[in-house]
Parts: C-alpha cells; sequence; structure tokens
C-alpha cells in the first residue's frame, strides 16, 4: 500500500519559532515546571489539544466572509441548522459558544439534587456541569476499557449491565439522560460501538430514559465502526453517523472537535418542551436561537466544517495519522494505552517512568522532559489532574492511571512533524531512568492542573 499523504495542500501557513534546549530549560522553571503556563510562541509542536486547534479550509475561510451577522433570523443559522439536523436528525438545534455551554444549558434543566447521570466516561466539563447543579455523575466504561496495555476494537463501550442495575438501584425516575460519550476522551479516544449504543438504548426504553450523545468526536466514532464493527464496512461514514445518532433522542456537541472550527458547539434534541426551555435559558445566557453566542460567520464554518469532516480520505487520513505515531513509538518500546485513539496518543506514565511513583507525578516529569528535548506540550492526565487528598490523613489518592496525553490538532501538522515528535519522545524513554520526581509548591483548592507549580525533587 502508497503512503498515505495529507489529503489537503497548503495555502496558508503560521511560521514555528524555534528554541534552544537552554531557552527551554529557563522557559519551563518560569512556568514553575507546568506546560500550561508556558507561551504558546515557545513552543515547537503544540499538542496540548485537539479542541479549538483545527486549520479551517478554504471553504471555511469563505464562509467567514458570506457570515450573515443579523442578530436575528440570519441565513447562516439556517445553513447551520440544517446541516446538523441532516447529520443528527434532530428536530431542534440550538448554537452554544462551545460545548460546555451546551451541557451547562442542559443539565441547568435536568439536573439538581437527587438525579443521577450515567455516562460512559463523563468528560470534566459534563461531570462539572452535573455536579454544579447538585446531581451525581456516574461513569459505566466497559471493563476491557480500564486496562491501557490491551488492545480491543471498542474500548469506549459503556457497560450494559452495570448501567442497567443502576437504574434499578436509583430508580429510573431519578435519571433524567443517560449519555454516551462519542469517542470516549478521557479513556483514551476509543470509540463505542453500534452494537453498544443499540444495547444501551435499549436499556433506556426499557425504563423510559431518554438517551443523549456526547458528540465531540462522533466522525472519528462512526470511522472506527466503519473500519471495525461486522456490517458496516460498505456504508458511508455519513450514514453511519446517522445511525448512531438515530439512537439518541439528543445530543451536545463541542464543534472545536470534529466540526474543525476553532469555537463553537450546540444542543440537538427531539422533545419540544425541552428545546423551548434550552432556548430560554440560551437567551439569557448565550445569546438569540439564531445566532447562541457566536458570530454568523462561526455558523458558516460549522457548517462547512461538519460536511469535511464526514469526507472519507480526510478520515482515513486522520486515523491513520495518529495510529503512525502511535506504532512508531510502540517499535520503540514505548508503552501506549492500546490501541491508538482517534483524537491522541497516550503514554502510559506507569511503565514508562515505574521507578517514580504516582504521588511524584510520572506523568508531569515526561511532560516536562518532553519539551525540554523537543519543544513538545503535552498534557498530564494521572494524579496531577485528577488526584485528591484524603480528608483524614491528607494522603494523596490517584487516580488508577497515569497518563501522558498527545492530542493531535485537525490538518494541522505534517508526517515530519510526526516524525520530529517521536524522535523526541524516544530520546527521552532512552534516558528515562534519569527522570525525576516532582513536587507541587502551589496549588489552587480546584482544577489545580491548570496553575500548579512544581518542582523536581533533587536526589
Ligand atoms: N465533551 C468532551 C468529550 C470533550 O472532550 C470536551 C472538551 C467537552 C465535552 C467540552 O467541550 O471545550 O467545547 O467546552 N475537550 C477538550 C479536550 C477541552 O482538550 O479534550 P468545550
Amino acid at each position: 500500500m502508497k503512503t498515505i499523504i495529507e489529503p489537503f495542500k497548503i495555502k496558508s501557513v503560521e511560521p514555528i519559532k524555534f528554541t534552544t534546549k537552554e531557552e527551554r530549560e529557563k522557559i519551563l522553571v518560569e512556568a514553575g515546571y507546568n506546560p500550561f503556563m508556558i507561551k504558546s510562541e515557545d513552543i515547537i509542536i503544540d499538542l496540548l489539544t485537539d479542541s479549538g486547534t483545527s486549520a479551517m479550509s478554504a471553504l471555511q475561510w469563505a464562509g467567514i466572509m458570506q457570515g450573515d451577522e443579523s442578530y436575528a433570523g440570519s441565513k447562516s443559522f439556517f445553513r447551520f441548522e440544517k446541516v446538523v439536523k441532516e447529520i443528527t436528525g434532530k428536530k431542534f438545534i440550538i448554537p452554544t459558544h462551545q460545548g460546555r455551554a451546551a451541557e451547562k444549558i442542559l443539565f441547568s434543566i435536568l439536573g439538581g439534587p437527587g438525579k443521577y447521570f450515567p455516562n460512559n466516561t463523563h468528560f470534566d466539563t459534563t461531570r462539572a456541569n452535573i455536579e454544579f447543579t447538585g446531581a451525581v455523575a456516574e461513569d459505566f466504561l466497559t471493563e476491557l476499557g480500564k486496562h491501557p496495555e490491551i488492545p480491543g476494537d471498542f474500548k469506549g463501550n459503556m457497560d450494559v449491565e452495570a448501567l442497567e442495575k443502576f437504574i434499578i438501584e436509583k430508580g429510573a425516575e431519578n435519571i433524567p439522560l443517560v449519555m454516551i460519550t462519542v469517542t470516549n476522551n478521557s479513556g483514551g479516544g476509543q470509540p463505542v460501538s453500534m452494537q453498544n449504543i443499540k444495547d444501551v438504548r435499549a436499556v433506556c426504553d426499557k425504563y423510559g430514559i431518554p438517551l443523549f450523545l456526547d458528540a465531540c468526536r462522533f466522525a472519528e466514532n462512526a470511522y472506527f465502526i466503519k473500519l471495525r464493527e461486522k456490517g458496516y464496512g460498505d456504508k458511508s461514514v455519513k450514514e453511519i453517523a446517522q445511525e448512531m445518532f438515530s439512537y439518541a433522542d439528543g445530543a451536545t456537541m463541542s464543534a472545536k472537535k470534529d466540526a474543525l472550527v476553532n469555537i463553537g458547539g450546540f444542543l440537538a434534541m427531539n422533545d419540544e418542551q425541552l428545546a423551548m426551555n434550552a432556548r430560554n435559558i440560551l437567551i439569557v445566557t448565550e445569546g438569540f436561537p439564531t445566532y447562541g453566542g457566536l458570530a454568523g460567520r462561526d455558523l458558516e464554518a460549522i457548517a462547512q466544517g461538519l460536511e469535511e469532516v464526514l469526507d472519507e480520505n480526510y478520515l482515513r487520513y486522520r486515523i491513520k495519522s495518529t495510529e503512525y505515531l502511535g506504532n512508531k513509538i510502540r517499535e520503540a518500546g514505548i508503552p501506549i494505552l492500546e490501541p491508538p485513539g482517534g483524537h491522541a496518543i497516550y503514554i502510559d506514565a506507569k511503565r514508562f517512568a515505574p521507578h517514580i511513583p504516582p504521588h511524584q507525578y510520572p506523568g508531569q516529569s515526561i511532560v516536562c522532559e518532553l519539551y525540554l528535548e523537543g519543544g513538545v506540550r503535552s498534557v498530564e492526565i494521572g494524579s496531577v489532574m485528577f488526584g485528591k487528598y484524603d480528608k483524614a490523613t491528607g494522603k494523596l489518592i490517584s487516580p488508577p492511571m497515569e497518563l501522558v496525553r498527545l492530542a493531535i490538532p485537525r490538518r494541522v501538522y505534517t508526517q515530519s512533524h510526526i516524525d520530529y515528535l517521536a524522535e523526541v519522545i524516544i530520546e527521552v524513554y532512552k534516558k528515562r531512568d534519569s527522570l525525576k520526581g516532582y513536587k507541587i509548591v502551589y496549588e489552587a483548592p480546584m482544577l489545580r492542573h491548570f496553575t500548579a507549580k512544581f518542582e523536581p525533587i533533587e536526589g
């Protein structure tokens, strides 16, 4: 088979500023060893997130000029609504400024004390928006999804038996909806199978509970279904996506992922009363229902991006280029969460640096070293991000996994960037025994990973 090439030509470029290792050492100290605190111009390859970092196409930029900025009834809204309806099949489409705004609206209507929301794995903002209302967010990831070293086709699946048990225990009347996150970001960008979506739907039907999708990466998930699930190989990705949405009563979406734009989101649903309530909150918090916190030009770019993301040449390149990075570093012996996900590769820090205990943040150590070695920015997803202190003993309680996420922005980096990246990671792996543990010297009371300051533990 021939090399899978980037399915685009580059018309507009953004220069990368190169730094030396000596400069990066200084920058890292000034940032308190926290890459969130580094200026983006001091980064060579930025893999902090795939969210809002896509490169837009010529047609999306043309759409920016076409944007109708009327306060009400904008032409751009109707184009956006048509495209979203076509893919999701939902009756009511509500634009929001990003995914969490859609979550905020949905859960402030349906949440509250005594309510429970099951998900395969809640993303942080989804969980936070649920908990903010006093409700409980509960994860039901299939057992296979909890083992980073074991490969599997659909490690994002929901544990349907555990879900049903939970519904019986808590009472269907206390569960306003069940949500499935496609792909499962917090679980390694792993897809959910169509069969699993259908099975969850059947349980929801049995107890009369609506099903919603957290659809941020729906196109990547649909492409995995095409590649891996029996009976879908000959269907178009668009048909597969439509089928996925057909089992759901609604969806929240961060357009910053699979709509290939830098800002935007939406809420989609069939329930008219819920849509009316949502629009009322939208008007107070986001904007009039035909722009919802966005400019007309953003709605044009989203509509265009949603059409482009379903192009199978694009998706083949997208999924294969992520896998390419995974394969390259795995061949060098580097432990990764298997198999490679849709939008990111996750390094298993526990196996990469087994000499650093979780309370000395092995993931953070790798993140710092990747920056020093090659100006690469990644993010720790482990004890820094999710660690909690035991109230009685003050001891750190670590999450089950210590990971470093390398999230790949869409259509931004070429194969030589990825080759460089692999070289940097392999170089760090070669000197893994010399990696130091870190301690936190400052932390905020909430979401500490964004602003924490660290120091290496000497000796
Ligand atoms: N749901 C999932 C699965 C996400 O990955 C994100 C964002 C959101 C909801 C919230 O969307 O940022 O538009 O408000 N994930 C980004 C990330 C931030 O880096 O994974 P948003």
